[in-house]
């Protein structure tokens, strides 16, 4: 792994200001020590006015102001915000709701992923910007369009997006001979004859929306793969475009906890990942942390929604990856839009690169006192004057120049993440609220309490080599493969509960689950719990939500109370048949980590430690000063600590 200099930089529209500010904005922003200015991404409009109108002019001159102060520009390609006169002409392209709404011109992200009109006129803007940046000097990385998923827009029950789906499916199941599709194959697979669902064709398939009650799980799941296909397909055709006109990286921002399409399979394509990381935000809309939790961090933030994002995204990224929006002020899209504490746009800014962030952008330089995000903060106020934020960022800056590179190391201890497995727990909660996120969530939580670094893999097996201990609870569907590379890869295993619990199109195996090598295990039978019926384990913790009888011969180290066995092992292989509440995640960890031989910590509420190549960082996400092993940390501080050799 290549070690790379840190680097800042900021979220900027020049379209949104007088040009005559654009020198300042540049200066200030050169003098502030950020490197990068990432622009363009929402500017469709004002690049091509009307069809086939191209005013380039202004883009030249920002572009221009900024690289005439060393800055470097990642540049957007506009396609999340397609202009009226586009829908004017392809009055189709927007995305239908599952209620079969289109949803309106108005906003952003209007569009449908399957729609082939759409696709061709995002091809032929990108190929007009990147043809005329493409070996700009100062056109250093490019970002394809902006956050795929946002507002919920990767399902799309459009006519588009049926007509594409029945095409994907006749390619899933392909005739003998390959002509067209095997429809009899697809009604095997999915178990058809259930309910008189049988189809005579292909195109008797419809979108799985507004059946009378629920859709079979496996006409869901299909349509889930395919959405994500489709997201990948979009940005492809992007990448393949501007890769013809400029050798400059290309990478996509991606979001916090949107998992509706399979972001390993869209980061295959580009150079680099990226996330748009916005902690009080997230604490405030999506973590789903305990209410007084909520109130603890709801300054500072999560102290691990945002490492974990981080390690997800090193994965999606092969290890490079960027922040490329971090949230520097209040924002205006959460229930509540606290302040951060003084310190916390510091503390976020290192957490990233502790994890091994290349370049931490803010978002945004000025605040816009105008439209949907005039109550979001920026480094600047409106009237130009500094905001709270712009201070931290110069200290990080200043911070940076004694320590430019990051070393990147492997964790001891990798978790993976299936985004398929989220899509099929999605489409079969078994209980209400269940969800695969939250339980690989739980997991890290618990791996990060013990201050073990964590390394995120996708699941398809490939990369498991190297660690001393491999946690994969929940993965629906885990091809043999898979299964193979995990029992023979020499770590500690984990994985349960619901661990090949589907086969590929959603029915239950036989053998029963999990099936797996090495392991006589058995779930005899499932079942969800209401949040009030906790089932106390032997020795603390508790089973809660989702619980499995086993039959198992295996050696049990985790028993309910009554007796029935939770987490049973043979070899270094453990099964964990149900959801841990934390404290019994805390001593599976514990269990665990004592097998690999891993060094553990008791750390604090709040106090999180990462490991890089050569330091310890110690970061305090309390309001207050803790002591801890690295000494006194303050509120919202950061303490680092060289742990290599010189
Ligand atoms: C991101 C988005 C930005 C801006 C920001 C506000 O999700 O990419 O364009 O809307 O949120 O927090």
């Amino acid at each position: 792994m290549t070690a790379r200099r840190r680097t800042l930089g900021v979220c900027y529209y020049p379209e949104h200001w007088p040009e005559a500010l654009w020198a300042e904005d540049a200066r200030r922003m050169a003098d502030a020590g950020l490197t990068w200015v990432r622009i363009g991404e929402f500017a469709w409009g004002r690049i091509e006015p009307e069809p086939g109108r191209f005013d380039w002019g202004w883009l030249d001159r920002a572009i221009g102001t900024l690289g005439r102060e060393g800055l470097k520009v990642v540049l957007g390609t506009p396609t999340a915000t397609p202009p009226k006169w586009v829908l004017d002409r392809h009055p189709d392209m927007l995305a239908v709701d599952a209620e079969s709404r289109p949803r309106k011109f108005g906003s952003r992200r209007h569009y449908c992923f399957s729609h082939e009109g759409y696709l061709q006129e995002c091809r032929r803007i990108v190929t007009e910007i990147a043809r005329r940046y493409g070996r700009n000097p100062h056109v250093a990385a490019w970002q394809t369009d902006n956050e795929y998923g946002c507002h919920d827009t990767v399902l799309s029950y459009s006519v588009a997006a049926r007509r594409a789906f029945r095409d994907w499916l006749r390619a899933r199941f392909p005739a003998k001979g390959g002509n067209g599709g095997d429809i009899g194959a697809l009604n095997r697979a999915w178990g058809n004859v259930f309910w008189s669902m049988d189809y005579a064709d292909f195109d008797d398939i419809d979108l799985p929306n507004l059946t009378v009650t629920e859709p079979n799980p496996a006409h869901s799941l299909a349509f889930r793969a395919f959405s994500s296909d489709q997201v990948a397909r979009f940005n492809r055709a992007q990448v393949e475009i501007i890769r013809a006109y400029s050798d400059a990286p290309i990478a996509h921002n991606y979001m916090g906890r949107v998992t509706e399409f399979d972001h390993f399979k869209v980061g295959a394509d580009l150079d680099i990942a990226s996330w748009d990381s916005y902690p009080l935000g997230f604490l405030e809309d999506r973590v789903g942390a305990s209410a007084e939790d909520q109130r603890h961090f709801a300054r500072q933030g999560d102290p691990d929604f945002q490492a974990f994002h981080h390690d997800l995204y090193r994965a999606v990224g092969r290890g490079r990856w960027w922040v490329m929006e971090q949230q520097p002020g209040p924002v205006n899209w959460a229930p509540y839009n606290p302040a951060p504490l003084p310190g916390m746009v510091r503390l976020w800014t290192w957490e990233a690169f502790a994890h091994g962030a290349e370049a931490v952008c803010y978002f945004r330089w000025r605040q816009a006192p105008f439209a949907q995000e005039q109550m979001h903060a920026g480094l600047m106020r409106p009237d130009s004057a500094e905001a709270p934020g712009l201070a931290e960022a110069r200290t990080v800056a200043a911070e940076l120049a004694d320590a430019p590179e990051v070393a990147p190391a492997p964790a001891p201890v990798a978790l993976i993440f299936d985004y398929a497995a989220d899509w099929a727990w999605a489409v079969q909660p078994h209980g209400r609220g269940l969800s695969y996120f939250d339980l690989v969530f739980a997991h890290y939580r618990a791996l990060r309490r013990a201050g073990l670094s964590v390394d995120i893999l996708p699941p398809d097996g490939r990369d498991c080599d190297g660690y001393r201990a491999i946690f994969a609870p929940g993965m629906m569907h885990m091809p043999e493969p898979v299964k193979e590379a995990l029992a023979s890869c020499g770590a500690e295993v984990v994985i349960g509960p619901r661990s090949g619990a589907r086969d590929g199109h959603f029915s239950i195996p036989v053998p029963l689950p999990p099936a797996f090598p090495g392991l006589d295990v058995t779930v005899a039978r499932v079942e969800s719990l209401r949040p009030d019926m906790p089932l106390p384990v032997a020795g603390g913790g508790a089973v809660t939500g989702y619980r499995e009888a086993l039959d198992t011969t295996c050696e049990a180290f985790l028993r309910l109370e009554d007796g029935q066995a939770v987490a049973v092992r043979a070899g270094r292989i453990s099964y964990v048949g149900g959801w841990g509440d934390a404290a019994m995640l805390d001593r599976l960890v514990a269990a665990i980590a004592g097998r690999a031989g891993l060094d553990t910590l008791r750390l604090p509420k709040g106090v999180r430690v990462r490991d890089s190549g050569r330091e310890r960082f110690w970061f305090n996400h309390n309001p207050h000063p803790v002591e801890c092993a690295a000494g006194m940390i303050p509120a919202a501080g950061v303490i680092r600590l060289r742990t290599d050799a010189d």
